[in-house]
């Protein structure tokens, strides 16, 4: 039998959150074919793997790397982490459907400026991801303050009856297309004023579909237990699974918290299907918003338009510089983006160590001083946290990126290593492997990654991306609601 692909002598973490086995594993056609003692086969290309580890590609449950995707479709930030999957459309921000009047209005701007808006339909935007030959798998939600941005004159409102008539009409039409169900930005002043009912109503969309319900919650800071409430009630109106964003307790009076949230994320999961995903660092990154601009911590400035030489440097050294108080000089860098480092340490690994959590990584790719997330998540929760500091073991590392987040979007026959799955693989070194890309120096690759291949195809090794680009649009398959019963991480 001769194989496409043979991966020798590999130490296997299939990604189901069990310990690794020793193993050789066949590729044909894009597929896993045979895991076992495969020395009798022969391949066109075979890779001794002793001593490394060979697991599923990491899903990267939450990105905005909508139009990125397209414009930029080598994805070297994510690729070489050793992801072969993107979510896109999170936080109530998706590249389509969208039509937009003007400037697309914060957080949007995000994903892009105007020009990379060109996705009326949803349908429209499969189809340029699937002509774009990307190198990643890309699956995608729909966001909220997109729909908004299309039906209301005035974002700083609750919708009508026929706006919502209207969202709700693109909704179900991308739905139908495929998308994975919907997700809000509510903390953002260009949603918060939408009603809990506006949201329901249009999460009742997703019922029929068994479509997911993903939230970047009303507030982190202190109301987080009620807007984690609201999120819950909406997610058992429509009958939909929640998954809430970048769980965190966020800003410097909300510290210790996360006992609290994570007691509420798992009274919710004992009646409904219930998650969250989040990033590994104690310092979150946006567009500079008003409302979080502190003393209390440090906060860096990543871009700014009107300011763009000030990208990388701390708003208090800018507003000693201009003789202002902070939130003047904030006000005069809009639009900008920033980091904030308004986390507390303890909470960041309490969240990411619990069974309800996914690691997405939240990165920006329009950012030129993009937050580390962008470049390092995956190795720095495999380095850093898994072998370093001894937060779990490597397999529920790769777990918390592969198997889990597979079942949660219910993206078929991915993120685990078995017989007839598609070949989505990254080898690593277990003893190397970790994030370079720090605050100070964002943009670098992990180290430690030696390969990684989508769907069958080998497209990075050993530090270069070969131009090989056989990412899929991968459409949403059957009720989302049956991956949280299968999930090998009972509380
Ligand atoms: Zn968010
Ligand atoms: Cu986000």
């Amino acid at each position: 039998m001769l194989y496409d692909t043979l991966i020798r002598n590999a130490l296997i973490i299939d990604g189901s959150n069990t310990p690794g086995y020793q193993a050789d594993v066949a590729i044909r056609d894009g597929r896993i074919e045979r895991i076992g003692d495969l020395s009798e086969a022969t391949a066109t290309e075979e890779i001794d793997a002793a001593g490394r580890v060979l697991a599923p590609g990491f899903i990267d449950v939450h990105t905005h790397d909508d139009t990125v995707v397209i414009r930029q479709p080598e994805m070297l930030p994510k690729l070489s982490q050793g992801v072969t999957t993107v979510i896109v459309g999170n936080c109530g921000i998706s590249a389509s459907p969208v039509t937009l009047q003007g400037n697309p209005p914060d957080p949007m701007n995000l994903l892009g400026t105007a020009a990379a808006f060109v996705y009326p339909r949803f349908s429209d935007y499969r189809a340029a991801v699937e002509a774009a030959n990307t190198t990643l798998n890309v699956a995608a939600l729909i966001g909220h303050t997109a729909l908004r941005s299309n039906h209301l004159d005035d974002l700083l409102r609750t919708a009508t009856p026929d706006e919502i008539a209207a969202m709700r009409e693109q909704l179900r039409e991308s739905l139908e297309d495929g998308a994975l169900g919907l997700s809000t930005g509510l903390a953002y002043a260009s949603a918060y004023n939408a009603s809990t009912d506006e949201v329901m109503q249009l999460t009742e969309e997703l019922t029929a579909f068994g479509a997911v319900y993903t939230t970047h919650l009303r507030s982190e800071f202190a109301p987080v237990l009620e807007a984690m409430d609201e999120a819950f009630q909406i997610g058992r109106h429509a009958k939909s699974p929640v998954i809430i964003s970048h769980l965190k307790c966020a800003g410097v009076g909300n510290w210790g918290r996360s006992p609290e949230l994570l007691a509420s994320l798992e009274e919710a999961a004992k009646t409904h299907p219930v998650g969250c995903d989040c990033y590994p660092y104690a310092a979150s990154s946006s567009t500079l918003d008003l409302k979080q601009v502190t003393d209390a911590h440090r906060i860096t400035i990543t871009w700014s338009t009107p300011h763009p030489e000030v990208s990388g440097r701390d708003l208090i050294d800018i507003a000693a510089e201009w003789n202002l108080p902070l939130l003047d000089a904030a006000k005069r860098l809009q639009p900008a983006g920033a980091v904030y480092y308004g986390m507390d340490e303890a909470d960041v690994r309490r969240i990411l160590a619990h069974p309800l959590s996914m690691v997405g990584s939240d990165g920006l790719p329009e950012d030129p001083f993009p937050h580390p997330r962008l470049w390092g998540a995956f190795p720095r929760v495999l380095g850093h946290f898994s072998r370093d500091v001894g937060l779990f073991p490597l397999h529920t590392a790769v777990h918390k990126m592969t198997g889990l987040s597979a079942a949660r979007f219910g993206l078929k026959a991915r993120g685990e290593i078995r017989e007839g799955y598609w070949a989505d693989l990254v080898l690593f070194d277990p003893a190397t492997v970790r994030d370079v890309a720090d605050f100070n120096d964002p943009q670098r690759a992990a180290q430690g990654i030696d390969g990684v291949w989508v769907n069958g195809v080998l497209s990075y090794r050993d530090g270069q991306a070969n131009g090989r680009r056989e990412g899929r649009f991968l459409a949403r398959e059957g009720d989302l609601r049956k991956g949280f019963h299968q999930s090998k991480s009972p509380l």
